[in-house]
């Protein structure tokens, strides 16, 4: 009885103390103050009503990406458009395409939305592809992979002008993904994208470009969304310091949870007192200068494909390795922390196995640089030990113990 009630106590105490720490305002990250996904009209021909488009999307966020089953695109026309057909992509709805009678548009809808095809949709012909399409809405960060960060579609858009003055920008974009909404920017008219043809040899320019910029909004702090992930901390002198209890829900609650020894799966989180489906371990590893960081599925159901995490740690530089996992270091200007991003190698470890299953946890180690004497270096000397200042997987904030020595 007065267990449960501690823990009730301790999980609203852990609520309030993540959203106090919300670190991002209004789409705006210090962390990665140029991430965003672009969005790219470049109009390509003119046709009797109205214009082809090729549509750009491209994710240039260094830590967040987009899951399955993808993201969702929609706008507002500015006048009576209406989308003959697309390729490399669908329109979620028709609309109203009453005043058509013979040749009927696949949507006349005033806000269409837009989704992503698969690569293996077997409905999907070859002639419905575009270059670089067809990604089933997933898009990696700029840093796991250039080409799975971007995709594209074709669009043919009638009952506007045929001339380069009667196209009209549409209105109120807005992209969806599994994570949340993105905040979008205006449409505003650029500088005519340059098309390279693939041997070099010809360029050809679109006839009028526009772009969109989306940022990540974090769920509203009034919003009660769980936190995905915890982190505990261990170091070699013996010393354990677990997730907080309750960091991502309480235990037992609604038997909101289960064990490997029950069949009927109630939930889908293992038990355990932190109930966050995603644990990161950070072990120092005494007098060598290293970290092993232990990620662990703890969910039956969920695989983390692609899985990207961002480590923040005063003591990282551009010297830090990492064995086992992709990594690159990251020290935005505006900015003084350092970070590290981690991705997982493909084929490797860079699917995160459901619970109980082989290659539900993957083990990675951090090797800091070797300190020369200096007065700045053994600062960092001291630092390396110290738990990390914040942890993200999959663009989650964790929850880490309020620890200062471990
Ligand atoms: C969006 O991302 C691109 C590429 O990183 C960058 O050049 C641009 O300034 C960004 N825009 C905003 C508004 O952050
Ligand atoms: C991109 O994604 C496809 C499909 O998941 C995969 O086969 C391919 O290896 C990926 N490429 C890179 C560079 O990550
Ligand atoms: C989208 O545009 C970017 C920037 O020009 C380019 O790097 C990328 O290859 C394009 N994506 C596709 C699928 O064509
Ligand atoms: C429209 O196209 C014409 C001819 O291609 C060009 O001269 C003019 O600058 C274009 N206007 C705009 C607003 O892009
Ligand atoms: C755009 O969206 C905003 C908020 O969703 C709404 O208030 C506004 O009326 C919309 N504008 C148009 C032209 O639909
Ligand atoms: C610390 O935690 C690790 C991993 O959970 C465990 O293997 C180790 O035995 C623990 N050490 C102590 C002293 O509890
Ligand atoms: C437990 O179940 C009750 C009734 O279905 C519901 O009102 C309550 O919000 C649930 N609590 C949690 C933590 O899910
Ligand atoms: C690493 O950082 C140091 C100090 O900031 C700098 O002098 C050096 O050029 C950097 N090395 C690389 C490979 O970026
Ligand atoms: C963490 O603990 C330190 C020392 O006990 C305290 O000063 C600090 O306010 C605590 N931080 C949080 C977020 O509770």
């Amino acid at each position: 009885m007065y267990w449960n009630r501690a823990i009730f106590l301790h999980c609203l105490f852990s609520l309030a103390i993540s959203s106090l720490s919300f670190h991002q305002i209004n789409g705006y990250d210090w962390r990665d103050p140029l991430g965003n996904i672009t969005i790219r009209w470049d109009i390509i021909s003119p046709t009797p009503d109205g214009y082809v488009a090729v549509v750009n999307i491209t994710n240039y966020q260094k830590y967040r990406k987009v899951d399955a089953p993808g993201w969702k695109l929609s706008w507002r026309w500015a006048h009576k458009e209406i989308i003959w057909t697309t390729i490399g992509a669908r329109v979620a709805d028709q609309g109203n395409c009453r005043r058509f009678k013979k040749n009927v548009p696949t949507s006349c809808a005033k806000a269409p939305t837009i989704f992503d095809l698969t690569a293996n949709d077997d409905e999907v012909k070859q002639n419905q592809k575009i270059d670089g399409c067809c990604k089933g809405g997933v898009l990696l960060s700029r840093v796991q992979s250039y080409h799975n960060s971007t995709t594209a579609f074709q669009i043919a858009v009638g009952g506007e002008g045929s001339s380069n003055i009667t196209w009209r920008l549409p209105t109120n974009y807005t992209f969806r993904t599994p994570h949340g909404a993105y905040s979008c920017s205006r449409a505003r008219v650029v500088p005519n994208t340059r098309f390279i043809s693939a041997d070099r040899r010809r360029i050809t320019q679109a006839m009028k470009t526009w772009k969109v910029e989306c940022s990540y909004k974090p769920p509203s702090q009034f919003k009660d969304v769980p936190n995905q992930c915890c982190v505990s901390l261990s170091s070699a002198l013996g010393v354990n310091t677990s997730c907080p209890i309750c960091s991502c829900s309480c235990p037992n609650q609604n038997h909101s949870c289960s064990t490997k020894r029950h069949d009927r799966l109630v939930s889908k989180i293992e038990c355990t007192k932190h109930m966050c489906p995603v644990n990161i371990n950070w072990q120092v590893i005494n007098h060598q200068r290293k970290v092993r960081v232990t990620i662990s599925n703890l969910n039956y159901a969920k695989s983390y494909q692609d899985w990207i995490m961002l480590a923040e740690h005063p003591a990282f530089d551009n010297s830090t390795t990492l064995l086992h996992a992709n990594h690159k270091f990251l020290s935005p200007k505006s900015y003084s922390n350092k970070m590290e991003v981690v991705w997982g190698r493909r084929g490797y470890n860079d699917a995160l196995t459901p619970f109980g299953k082989k290659g539900s946890s993957i083990k990675m180690v951090m090797v800091f640089k070797r300190y020369k004497a200096g007065h700045h270096d053994r600062i960092a000397t001291a630092d390396w030990k110290n738990p990390p200042d914040a942890i993200f997987f999959n663009g989650d904030l964790c929850v880490i113990p309020n620890t200062t020595q471990f």
